[in-house]
């Protein structure tokens, strides 16, 4: 089944009362358990794919469909439900809460989904080991490295084993040793739990390790 299936999406944004095309008649399909890289340059609309894939954006016409749901035409009510249930992103900034600990931060996507509470820390306990981390598990965001923090982010993305994880340039922030054991972890852990993921990036060394790799051009995705 296509995790992800896109016709003719088209994207404007408005300023001004002038409209700025962002993506034109851009098709594009995900296979289950596929690793998929966007690229291209910046500002060429890579992040606004991501989010409209994440019902994250809006868009104007075309088809957009993620699990073999329709995200055009739901509610923003079921959006939510939507991206509770079949969507993780993992973010260059990992955007972890400040005021929670890793272990809390990893638990929490868990709580929204209000899966059974007893459970809940030891899944965030096992993945937290799973990418090295188990002796980390009470930290603040504060006292954890850049390396730590993307690991966290991606234990976060992992812990409630979504179908379809949509990373936004994951190891941007992080140095060539760092993002390669990013790298490797994420494409560990994939080749596990058969998650299908979309990697927006810039980092050659990462796309190259996707299953299959495009980038946009002109508003429209091209295959590498
Ligand atoms: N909310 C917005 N309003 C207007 N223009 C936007 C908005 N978000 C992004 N853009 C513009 O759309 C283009 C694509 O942005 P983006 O998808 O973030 O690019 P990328 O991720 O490839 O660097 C850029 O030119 C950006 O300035
Ligand atoms: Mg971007």
């Amino acid at each position: 089944m296509e995790i992800v299936k896109i016709q003719n999406l088209n994207k404007s944004y408005y300023k001004n009362e002038k409209a700025f095309n962002i993506l034109s008649d851009l098709n594009f399909s995900v296979e289950e358990s596929e690793i998929v890289s966007v690229e291209g340059a910046s500002g060429v609309g890579k992040s606004t794919l991501l989010n409209i894939l994440g019902a994250m954006d809006f868009f104007d016409t075309g088809i957009v469909e993620v699990c073999g749901i329709s995200i055009g035409k739901i509610p923003e009510r079921e959006k939510e439900i939507f991206r509770s249930e079949k969507i993780s992103f993992i973010f260059q900034h990992h955007l972890l809460l400040p005021d929670f600990t890793a272990l809390e931060n990893v638990m929490i996507p868990l709580l929204i989904n209000k899966a059974n509470k007893q459970n809940v820390r030891q899944m965030a306990v096992e993945i937290l080991d799973r990418v090295g981390l188990g002796n980390r598990l009470d930290n603040f965001p504060s006292e954890l490295s850049g390396g730590e923090s993307a690991r966290v982010g991606v234990a976060r993305a992992l812990v409630s084993r979504k179908k379809l994880i949509l990373a936004d340039e994951p190891t941007g922030n992080l140095d060539r040793e760092n993002s390669r054991n990013l790298m490797n972890l994420i494409l560990e852990l994939q080749r596990e739990f058969r998650f299908s993921m979309v990697i927006v990036t810039h980092d050659l060394e990462l796309a190259s390790l996707s299953h299959r790799r495009n980038k946009i051009v002109s508003g429209q995705l091209q295959p590498i």
